[in-house]
């Protein structure tokens, strides 16, 4: 299976990112997380992806495609992969077709994660995410039981810098603007599935996992 998760901050795609990779033995491929490595490490990748990170803006396209073609290449994601935040404009979502094609590896499904803003604005506000593994809690929803340690890896939980509310606001606006219109370019190609996301993380897993299954039988049905 290589699938994308798509939808907006706040729609719980990290969390069932994790869940899903975790169940189905994939890689998982999250570019937030691993634009907040590389600035946590103060790499160049990190001090240029900071600039539009703090300000809710998209990082450009020829630098986020490069970084995730390269990380496609990695041995673990041969077997198949959750992509997590990417593609997320009209141009990455092309190159990512053109690289995958030219391996013969085409996309088997894209998750759009549904969920109305204001259920985002009030999940964001209460996010907590670990260091060391990107896991993400929630101090209303879903609290770790120790307020500052991840329970699955020991990890320290941190609040990220762009979950204020005037800045979550902001990347809704960018995703609403560049992200959303390309539901239109997945359905044309038969690889997008809707997934209603304002449930429980249990409820929104069954909900994933009905769409995997879905698409499974379509490539197994004959004819
Ligand atoms: P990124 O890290 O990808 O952020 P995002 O897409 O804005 O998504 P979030 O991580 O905010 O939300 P999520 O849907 O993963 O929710 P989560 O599961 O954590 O990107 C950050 C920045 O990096 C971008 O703004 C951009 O600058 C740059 N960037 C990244 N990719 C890029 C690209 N391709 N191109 C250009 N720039 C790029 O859940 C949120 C909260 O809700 C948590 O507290 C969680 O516990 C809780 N929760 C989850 N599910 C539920 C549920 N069912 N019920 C109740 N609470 C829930």
């Amino acid at each position: 299976m290589r699938i994308v998760l798509f939808g907006p901050p706040g729609a719980g795609k990290g969390t069932q990112a994790h869940r899903l990779a975790d169940r189905f033995n994939l890689a998982l491929i999250a570019t937030g997380d691993i634009f907040r490595d590389n600035v946590q490490n103060e790499t160049p990748l990190g001090q240029e992806a900071k600039k539009y990170m703090e300000k809710g803006d998209l990082v450009p396209d020829d630098i986020v495609v490069r970084m995730v073609l390269d990380r496609l290449d990695q041995p673990d994601a041969k077997g198949g992969f959750i992509l997590d935040g990417f593609p997320r404009t009209l141009q990455q979502a092309r190159a990512l077709e053109e690289a995958l094609a030219q391996q013969s590896r085409p996309l088997s499904l894209v998750m759009k994660f549904v969920v109305p803003d204001e259920v985002a604005v009030k999940r964001l506000a209460g996010r907590r995410t670990c260091r060391r593994c990107q896991r993400s809690y929630n101090v209303e929803f879903k609290p770790p039981r120790d307020e500052s340690v991840c329970d699955v890896c020991g990890g320290e939980l941190f609040q990220r810098e762009d979950d204020r509310e005037e800045m979550v606001r902001r990347r809704l606006e960018v995703y609403h603007q560049s992200t959303e219109p390309l539901e239109f370019y997945f359905w044309e190609r038969g690889l997008l599935r809707q997934v209603d996301a304002d449930g429980s993380e249990d409820e929104v897993t069954e909900r994933a996992v009905a769409a995997m299954a879905d698409i499974a039988d379509e490539v197994q049905r004959p004819g």
